[in-house]
């Protein structure tokens, strides 16, 4: 495991596929005072996404990879991770799975922000789910990336509320602004272990 030493702060390297609400909202806490990381690399399978904006409006390298393949994808972005030594990834809406392979070269440093109150509703569509099922109340969960979707060991999670009238859209912009608050919480907790 890596120990901090000094006051070196510890590089992360976020992956994203669409807007990126959460990869501005960590760049923002990197810049605060106490900031134990900072953001050396954005990673995207989508060259569209919407998030990759923030890299050039705060300066930050990104990386766009073709997913066709994805043995050769992994291998690509193991090497810029590598290239701009990372110690830690975090993964904020990156749609892709990725392998055991990938995961054992970072084994306990690769995190996860999914939008549901984990182990229910793994996967996609979960406020959709959510609501179908007349769920009480969903949320959001901070995780560790195991080998299984969705499944590794939880950093922290908020339990939301579900309204009679909320749809898709209410629940996931509700969601959305919980997620802010526990994902640089959640990786303030996992970088004092490391
Ligand atoms: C977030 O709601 C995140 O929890 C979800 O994608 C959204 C990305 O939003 N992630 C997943 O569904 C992963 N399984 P953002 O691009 O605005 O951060």
């Amino acid at each position: 495991m890596l120990k901090l030493i000094g006051f070196k702060k510890i590089n992360i390297s976020i992956f994203i596929s669409g807007t990126g609400s959460n990869l501005k909202n960590l760049i923002n806490h990197s810049f605060k005072k106490n900031s134990k990381f900072k953001v050396v690399l954005i990673i995207s399978n989508n060259p569209k996404a919407k998030g990759l904006n923030y890299a050039k409006k705060f300066r930050i390298k990104k990386k766009i990879i073709n997913y066709s393949n994805n043995k050769n994808a992994e291998k690509k972005i193991l090497i810029e991770l590598k290239k701009n030594k990372v110690n830690l990834i975090c993964l904020a809406g990156f749609m892709k799975i990725l392998s055991e392979n990938f995961i054992n070269n970072f084994k306990g440093r690769i995190i996860n922000i999914h939008p549901s109150l984990l182990p229910k509703y793994k996967g996609l569509n979960t406020h959709q789910r959510a609501i179908k099922n007349k769920e009480k109340y969903s949320g959001c969960t901070v995780h560790y990336v195991n080998s299984k979707l969705d499944s590794g060991k939880i950093i922290l999670q908020k339990k939301v509320r579900i309204l009679k009238n909320d749809t898709f859209k209410s629940l996931s912009k509700k969601i959305l602004k919980h997620e802010h608050v526990i994902y640089p919480k959640a990786l303030k907790k996992v970088l004092f272990n490391l």
